[in-house]
């Protein structure tokens, strides 16, 4: 079973409630919230206040991935939000266990996103803290980028080592997903797929949500 995380960041922020109920009516499994500090990456998005606006409008689960240099000294804020995932990025530094563990203690699911220069093994002695490792098949800070194909093998890798080792994260994959590859990107190991323009595109939801979850499972 995949799971679709429609990306907000390719949506119109002029009319959040259409975008939600879009993304509801087409079978999202999750909501991806990007938040971005103009810092880690060179752009900026939003706060836990548009989270939470979110929050009270939708039942999905939020999927908030912060792309943001000091993860830990927003984490309570972000979790007073709603956010039921929250994932920050490795390269941040620091005690990337510590603040997982805080997240899980507060009954949600920490996640630890890698950019693609990052090596994949920086992953592995945290896989025993984290419900969630987010590959990124993009450089982030913007959606509409062409899916790295190098991420594949990145992604298997992950894939090895989860089940040698028995634990039970889940690998999104984030960045250029489409039909083309969203059959690669599970075969190689992924089960949460995160797809903003490809979601958003053309205004079809419903269809483009129909159209990858159908790519997923093609057999070819
Ligand atoms: C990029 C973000 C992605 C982005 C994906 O930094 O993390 O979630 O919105 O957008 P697409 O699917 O268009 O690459
Ligand atoms: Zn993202």
């Amino acid at each position: 079973m995949i799971k679709i995380a429609p990306s907000f960041l390719s949506a119109d922020f002029g009319n959040l409630e259409s975008a939600i109920r879009r993304v509801e009516a087409g079978g999202a499994d999750l909501i991806h919230l990007d938040v971005m500090d103009g810092h880690f990456v060179p752009n900026l998005t939003f706060g836990p206040l548009v989270v939470k606006a979110i929050r009270k409008r939708t039942a999905l689960p939020l999927d908030v991935h912060l792309m943001i240099s000091d993860p830990a000294r927003y984490t309570p804020e972000f979790l007073d939000a709603g956010a039921d995932i929250l994932t920050f990025h490795h390269e941040v530094g620091g005690d990337l266990a510590g603040l997982a563990e805080t997240i899980r203690a507060h009954g949600r699911v920490a996640g630890v996103s890698v950019r693609p220069a990052t090596p994949i093994s920086a992953l592995f002695p945290l896989l025993p803290h984290i419900g969630l490792a987010l590959v990124m098949s993009v450089e982030p800070g913007f959606g509409g980028q062409p899916f790295m194909r190098a991420s594949l093998e990145r992604i298997e890798a992950l894939r090895r080592e989860i089940d040698r080792t028995g634990v039970r994260t889940e690998i999104e994959v984030d960045g250029g997903i489409d039909a083309s590859n969203i059959r690669d990107a599970a075969r190689a190991g992924a089960g949460v797929f995160v797809a903003g323009s490809s979601v958003f595109k053309g205004d079809r939801v419903e269809a483009n949500l129909r159209t990858l979850r159908e790519a997923a499972s093609e057999e070819k």
